[in-house]
């Protein structure tokens, strides 16, 4: 998967509604090992936005935002410093593919809006694809085509035949839930690994992306995904965070997103999932307009404003799944 280059204003444009699930997400994480002033790391934190939210809920706490955007990180460290209650922020550089507490360091939470759905561990970390009858919802990318709506809870037809030998020889990398085991096993017993991940990857927005891509026009421009960006439903994030010793809250959600102006779903993927594209096409701006132009028209179509007036805006649909994980053996 291309690594994208990160526009945190352009990002921002949507900051209302993008922290609409941070909040859900944070309201249903229970009492903490340490609850007065706990240790929470936010993974993959952005321009900073869920690292404030946790410190609004946990104003002593300690708090450090991981990114390995410096884009991101340069406009998180905006909010860097004591809190009034004695609690702190503060944001460092690492890869969630790799990262890891450090030794003798405990976080009661590990929370992450988002962001986990870009992490694709190294080859060969932790398991490799769900069991089967576990739900994967997924872009298919670099297989040149899209999965169904009906896709969506099952395991989807590229995933069907699939195993971890078939995944390494068409070179797929895990899913990032192979990086359970170890920030479980980080956790203390009560610690929470608190997640939301888009689940719209069937939706026309990502659809049609992936269709433009794979045209004949841009085809060999763009080259094609090698690996997959891909979620599972919740449960199968229950599935497997329970053998973990977790007890396991999981659910989605599909938000309605009213958005204004004069083709804000592409304003708004501009901040995300077109950002691999505009990266490859970061050294040609005439190919980089053309591409947005013609995705552009397509999302226009495929996204009318409501009821056929631009002045009431245009409604995103938005699926996302939720995870709150509490390790087992927390003392009652
Ligand atoms: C859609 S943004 C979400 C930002 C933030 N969590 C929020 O909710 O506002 C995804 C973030 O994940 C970060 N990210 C993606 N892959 C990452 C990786 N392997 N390691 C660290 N951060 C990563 C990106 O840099 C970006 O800031």
């Amino acid at each position: 998967m291309t690594t994208p280059v990160w526009d945190p204003h352009q990002y921002l444009r949507h900051s209302g509604h993008r922290s609409r699930p941070i909040e859900d997400l944070i309201a249903r994480v229970p009492e903490l090992p340490n609850e007065d002033a706990p240790r929470i790391a936010d993974l993959g934190c952005g321009p900073g936005g869920p690292s404030v939210a946790l410190a609004t809920r946990w104003p002593a706490g300690h708090i450090t935002g991981y990114d390995n955007s410096p884009a991101m990180l340069h406009e998180a460290r905006a909010y860097a410093g004591r809190t009034s209650a004695g609690g702190s922020l503060d944001f460092s550089h690492g890869d969630l593919a790799t990262w890891r507490p450090a030794p003798g360091e405990r976080f009661d939470l590990l929370f992450s809006n988002a962001a986990l759905h870009w992490v694709l561990p190294a080859a060969g970390q932790g398991r490799v694809l769900p069991a089967e009858g576990k739900g994967r919802v997924t872009s298919a990318e670099g297989k040149g085509r899209v999965l169904p709506a009906e896709g969506e809870g099952r395991v989807s037809p590229v995933e069907e035949h699939t195993d971890a030998s078939d995944a390494a020889a068409e070179g797929r990398a895990p899913g990032f839930e192979a990086l359970f085991p170890a920030w479980i096993d980080a956790l203390p017993p009560g610690g929470v690994l608190a997640f939301q991940v888009p689940g719209n990857f069937t939706s026309p927005s990502h659809t049609l992306l992936l269709e433009l891509r794979n045209s004949s026009r841009w085809r060999d421009r763009l080259g094609s995904e090698s690996r997959s960006l891909s979620v599972l439903d919740p449960v199968g994030y229950m599935a497997e965070l329970a053998p973990l010793g977790c007890e396991v809250d999981a659910w989605e959600s599909t938000y309605a997103h009213l958005l204004h102006g004069e083709n804000p779903v592409l304003d708004w993927v501009e901040g995300t999932a077109l950002r691999p594209v505009l990266t490859l096409l970061a050294d040609d701006p005439a190919a980089q307009e053309e591409f947005v132009a013609e995705y552009g028209e397509l999302l226009r179509e495929a996204y009318p404003p409501l009821n056929g007036d631009v002045s009431q805006g245009t409604v995103f649909p938005f699926r996302r799944i939720f995870v709150v994980a509490t390790k087992d053996g927390a003392a009652s």
